[in-house]
C-alpha cells in the first residue's frame, strides 16, 4: 500500500479492531446504564470509531464532536488547534473518543477546556495509544491497543489527508 509515495504494510485487521471496540462498548454499557452520557468524538480521526462504538451500545447517549489538529505529515507540531466545545455536555458524563494518543497534548488541552464546564465526569476512550511517545500524563480508561512508536494509517487515521477510508490499520514499512 503506497500513500504519498510512502510504503505501508498491514498491522491491525478489521476483525480485531471491531472485537476491541465491542469489548470497550460492553464495559461502557455496564458503567453508564441509567446515567446521562455524552460521547465526544475528536475529529477528524475518530469519526469511524464513534460510528462503530455507538452500534454496540445499548443505552441512550448523546453524540457530538470537537475538531482538533496537531499533526503535519507523520509528525506532531506540538501545537493543538481546537474548535469550541458543545455546551450540551454540561450536566452529563462525558466520554472523549480519540483515534490515537501520541504525545497526549490534544487530550491535555481538551481536558483543560472540559474542566471549565459543569460535567459530571470525564473519561477517555482511545482505539490506539503509543505509550513511549507520551509527553504529558493522561489517564485513559478504555484502550483498544497499545502500540510501539510507528506511524499508522487507516480506520480514520490519515497520512496527510489520505488513508482514513481503509478498514484495516497499516503501519509505515521499515518502521
Ligand atoms: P497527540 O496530541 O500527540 O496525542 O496526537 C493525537 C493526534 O495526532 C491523533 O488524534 C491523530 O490525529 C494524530 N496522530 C498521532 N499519531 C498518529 C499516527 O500514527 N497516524 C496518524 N495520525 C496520528
Amino acid at each position: 500500500m503506497i500513500i504519498h509515495s510512502k510504503k505501508f504494510v498491514p498491522y491491525l485487521l478489521e476483525a480485531d479492531i471491531q472485537q476491541a471496540i465491542q469489548t470497550i462498548a460492553q464495559q461502557i454499557n455496564q458503567t453508564y446504564t441509567g446515567k446521562p452520557l455524552y460521547i465526544l468524538g475528536v475529529l477528524n480521526g475518530a469519526f469511524r470509531l464513534v460510528a462503530d462504538l455507538v452500534r454496540y451500545l445499548d443505552l441512550p447517549a448523546e453524540v457530538g464532536f470537537v475538531r482538533a489538529s496537531s499533526y503535519q505529515g507523520t509528525d506532531t507540531t506540538g501545537e493543538v488547534q481546537l474548535m469550541p466545545l458543545p455546551t450540551e455536555m454540561a450536566g452529563k458524563h462525558v466520554l472523549i473518543v480519540e483515534d490515537i494518543i501520541d504525545t497526549g497534548l490534544t487530550l491535555e488541552r481538551l481536558l483543560g477546556e472540559i474542566q471549565k464546564m459543569q460535567v459530571l465526569s470525564c473519561e477517555i476512550v482511545a482505539l490506539l495509544s503509543k505509550p513511549s511517545k507520551l509527553r504529558v500524563p493522561v489517564q485513559v480508561k478504555y484502550i483498544g491497543f497499545e502500540i510501539p512508536d510507528h506511524f499508522v494509517v487507516g480506520y480514520g487515521l490519515d497520512y496527510d489527508g489520505l488513508g482514513r477510508e481503509m478498514n484495516d490499520i497499516y503501519q509505515i514499512a521499515n518502521a
